[in-house]
């Protein structure tokens, strides 16, 4: 089965989780825009929807969801997204899209968290792909530095600016082997917004598609 396959999989499997009424966080990816598809095409209707980027806002006001602001909303139910990396205690590593902020605001003001991969994103020890930093623009060469003196590899990512406005460092060669701490030190370095490990506030159920079916995690 193909990897576009495979996520179409996991995203009909989240379909399980959605109520009709519900006011429902959406992330941002590929995965995620095969969940926005399939949701269309189940007919459930929501109460609204808190987005994590302006790609996917856009594709959920196509499909007639109300994007409504996490300011005018209580804690969400629940919140789907998908990830670039996830470890068996399901801590993962988001921001392949850039959308990091938002996305782990959602996460953090979300009851449930629900995180839908294909198994290519399954991994022992996070740190294969390399680890997205948020970084206001001024702080790029301080953080940068900080950043290497933790024996990380931080690369600009080119051409690219946030949905708030900041830039974005990926990070090789960081020692994961504790993520909750990583998490901690990175996003105390001054100009750091966020850093893309959510070890502190995981997902709370992973759905993992692959060639013999969806396994719950
Ligand atoms: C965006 C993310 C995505 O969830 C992550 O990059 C996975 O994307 P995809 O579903 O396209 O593989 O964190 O910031």
């Amino acid at each position: 089965m193909s990897q576009a396959r495979l996520k179409i999989e996991v995203a009909r499997a989240a379909l399980r989780h959605v109520e009709s009424g519900m006011l429902l966080g959406v992330g941002t990816g590929s995965t995620v825009n095969a969940f926005i598809d399939e949701l269309a095409a189940s007919g459930l209707r929501l109460e609204g929807a808190v987005s994590s980027s302006e790609a996917t806002t856009s594709r959920l006001k196509e499909i007639g969801v109300k994007v409504m602001e996490l300011n005018h909303c209580g804690d969400l139910e629940l919140y789907i997204d998908g990830a670039d990396e996830v470890d068996a205690h399901r801590r993962l590593i988001k921001g392949g899209g850039g959308a990091l902020t938002r996305e782990k605001i959602i996460a953090g003001a979300s009851r449930k968290f629900v995180c839908i991969v294909d198994e290519s994103k399954c991994r022992p020890i996070l740190g294969e792909f390399p680890l997205p930093v948020e970084v206001i623009p001024m702080a790029r060469a301080f953080v940068s530095r900080k950043l290497t003196g933790m024996g990380g590899r931080p690369q600009l990512r080119e051409d690219f600016v946030t949905d708030n406005g900041n830039l974005i460092l990926d990070v090789r060669n960081l020692d994961l082997i504790n993520p909750v701490q990583v998490e901690r030190d990175i996003n105390q370095i001054p100009g750091v917004v966020t850093c893309g490990l959510f070890a502190l506030r995981g997902a709370d159920q992973v759905l993992v598609a692959s060639e013999s079916g969806i396994e719950t995690r």
